[in-house]
């Protein structure tokens, strides 16, 4: 078989998911793991959400509805924008997908933080797209070096706010100065993936930023269930935008991308705010637990607005990394990302955080760095 791989194709270096529970017990021949690597919420789904999905299983057979009418009826209701404001996806990554298929073509320019997350770089490479990178600035977007770098060729920016993996958040008026400077071609994506976990005074007014304004350019937030709504394996996400840009996202998407039970599994869980704030309490006091006994081991916690967490674990990540495997927990190392000293850690259950800490203490000891 001779395939020709395009050289950009060749080129992807494929996403790396968390490792896989199931992976970790078939190769390290244990049991009971628990992951603490990728940011979803520990306590499952709304149990509102599984009964609705349950309820509705019958309906297979069917194709879903294309336009998402009662889940984007029920966004707009809530965060008071309008529905033809509104694009959903198959995961927010979808979404990104989109805006890179509308809006770039080969040779277009697409400026991201590094690091932040992986997928904006990868999807722009698939497209063809030029990659321009910043390195962010004591683990903030630094947005005084995104400006300078600005072309004629740049179409998307994208800030991930809070950033994955540094837990940081752009500070409102720092992000209202800079979005004034942007030319007005260029559109700003914020991925809002981890909105929800932030406290309301740091939040942009989004209302105002998406607004379709002359003479200043366009913003287009990412929004999740995967996170805050605990609804990561059915793969919903959405995109709030002024209707123009909507209107192209609808053009470049299939017209059954987001599935029936995810369509009303993300329904159900939106309207169980009772389990939505319970889980936004327990991530808090969760954090305060594990960065309160990570500080006791002597480990340099950072500031986190979200469900994770930088640790500077006093030696080299990835070794850390394989020794908490070997206890059961899967953890992030930052190696890759440039940070050798540090790991990323997702707040876990009472249990699993109770369980990461004996077993990072352990692992400390045996690595003799405690
Ligand atoms: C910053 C950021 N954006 C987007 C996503 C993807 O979200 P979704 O599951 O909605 O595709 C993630 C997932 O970890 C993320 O960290």
């Amino acid at each position: 078989m001779k395939l020709q791989v395009p050289e950009h194709i060749a080129a992807i270096v494929p996403y790396p998911p968390g490792k896989p529970q199931d992976e970790l017990e078939r190769e390290y021949g244990i049991r009971d793991s628990i992951k603490m690597a990728s940011n979803e919420n520990p306590w499952g789904p709304s149990p509102k959400a599984v009964a609705a999905i349950a309820d509705s299983l019958n309906n297979l057979h069917r194709y879903p509805d294309g336009s998402c009418y009662s889940l984007v009826q029920s966004i707009a209701d809530k965060l008071r924008f309008d529905p033809e404001q509104i694009v959903m996806g198959n995961g927010s990554n979808e979404v990104i997908e989109f805006l890179v298929k509308a809006f770039v073509q080969r040779g277009d320019e697409v400026i991201t933080s590094h690091p932040s997350f992986l997928m904006y770089q990868k999807i722009v490479q698939v497209r063809g797209g030029t990659n321009t990178v910043v390195p962010l600035r004591e683990m903030n977007h630094d947005l005084p070096a995104i400006l300078k770098t600005i072309t004629e060729k740049t179409r998307l920016i994208f800030l991930d706010n809070p950033n994955n993996p540094t837990a940081t958040v752009i500070d409102p008026n720092a992000l209202e100065d800079f979005l004034f400077r942007v030319p007005e071609g260029v559109i700003v994506v914020l991925d809002e993936a981890y909105i929800d976990f932030v406290d309301s005074g740091l939040r942009p007014d989004l209302h105002s930023l998406i607004r379709d304004r002359a003479s200043r350019c366009a913003v287009v937030s990412l929004r999740t269930f995967s996170k805050a709504y605990g609804l990561a394996g059915l793969r919903v996400g959405f995109g709030l935008m002024s209707p123009r840009i909507a209107d192209c996202l609808h053009r470049v998407r299939q017209p059954f991308n987001v599935n029936n039970l995810a369509q009303i599994g993300a329904l159900a869980a939106l309207e169980d705010n009772e389990f939505y704030e319970l889980g936004l309490q327990r991530n808090r006091d969760g954090l305060a637990f594990l960065q309160r006994e990570l500080a006791a081991l002597g480990c340099r916690c950072y500031p986190s607005q979200t469900n994770f967490f930088l640790t500077d674990i006093l030696g080299d990540a990835a070794e850390l990394y394989e020794a908490m495997l070997y206890k059961g927990v899967i953890i992030r190392s930052m190696k890759p990302y440039g940070y050798s000293h540090l790991i990323r850690i997702t707040v876990g259950t009472t249990d699993e955080n109770e369980r990461l800490v004996v077993a990072l203490a352990e692992c400390l000891r045996d690595l003799g760095r405690v």
